[in-house]
């Protein structure tokens, strides 16, 4: 007979796994390219810049838009199915430490592209909010002043901030998990590892 240890603890659905990777890609990818675009938006110089970079920001806002979709979905998952039980021997303070993170992560997911919308909306008819730079959606009836676009853009990108640093103490936590204590936690969410 062999012997149960924390490493043989379940693991995550199959569709939670892939939710996991394929959004933290998107989420790295998303953020990586509005660092650029509101980089290269401070350097244009002529109107054919201007148009591309148009079109940047509505896949900027495309991606968004999925991961806006992808996070209610994931919710739903997270509330109707089962998750593996963390470790036995993990400290009280690191289960509420966990628990509270994977909180926040819906709270970045989901606020983090309503806030970009909001930005998005406070811009006029010349810059629409196009899906697959195609196809317009409405705007948030906010107000559309640079006094406003300054402050619901400075608030996405803060947020921005937050979420990356969430990122690296999840990264953080789980190298310790995988290499201090060896429970098994990282590979309950990698499908080939056992
Ligand atoms: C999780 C999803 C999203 C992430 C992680 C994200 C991230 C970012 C980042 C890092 C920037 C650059 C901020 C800066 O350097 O100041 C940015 C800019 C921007 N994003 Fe997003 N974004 C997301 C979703 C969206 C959505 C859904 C929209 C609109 C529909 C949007 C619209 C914008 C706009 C308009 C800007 C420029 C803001 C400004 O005027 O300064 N974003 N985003």
């Amino acid at each position: 007979m062999t012997e149960t240890t924390d490493r043989d603890q379940g693991r995550y659905t199959g569709v939670a796994i892939a939710l996991h990777w394929i959004m933290a890609a998107l989420l790295i990818s998303v953020i990586f390219y509005g660092w650029w675009l509101t980089d290269q938006r401070d350097a244009i110089s002529s109107y054919e810049e201007f148009l591309e970079l148009k079109s940047g920001f509505n896949w900027h806002k495309t991606a968004g838009i999925l991961i806006l979709v992808l996070s209610l979905f994931r919710l739903f998952w997270r509330v109707t199915h089962k998750v593996p039980p963390l470790p036995e021997g993990m400290a009280d303070w690191e289960r509420i430490g966990a628990r509270f993170s994977h909180i926040a992560f819906y709270v970045f997911m989901i606020g983090l592209p309503i806030g970009g919308y909001m930005a998005a909306s406070a811009y006029g008819p010349e810059q629409p909010i196009l899906l697959f730079d195609a196809i317009e959606l409405p705007k948030f009836p906010v107000p559309q002043t640079p006094e406003f676009q300054a402050l619901t853009g400075s608030m996405h990108g803060s947020g921005s901030w937050g979420l990356i640093a969430l990122m690296a103490l999840h990264i953080a936590a789980a190298m310790k998990h995988e290499f201090v204590k060896n429970d098994g936690v990282l590979a309950r969410m990698i499908p080939i590892i056992r």
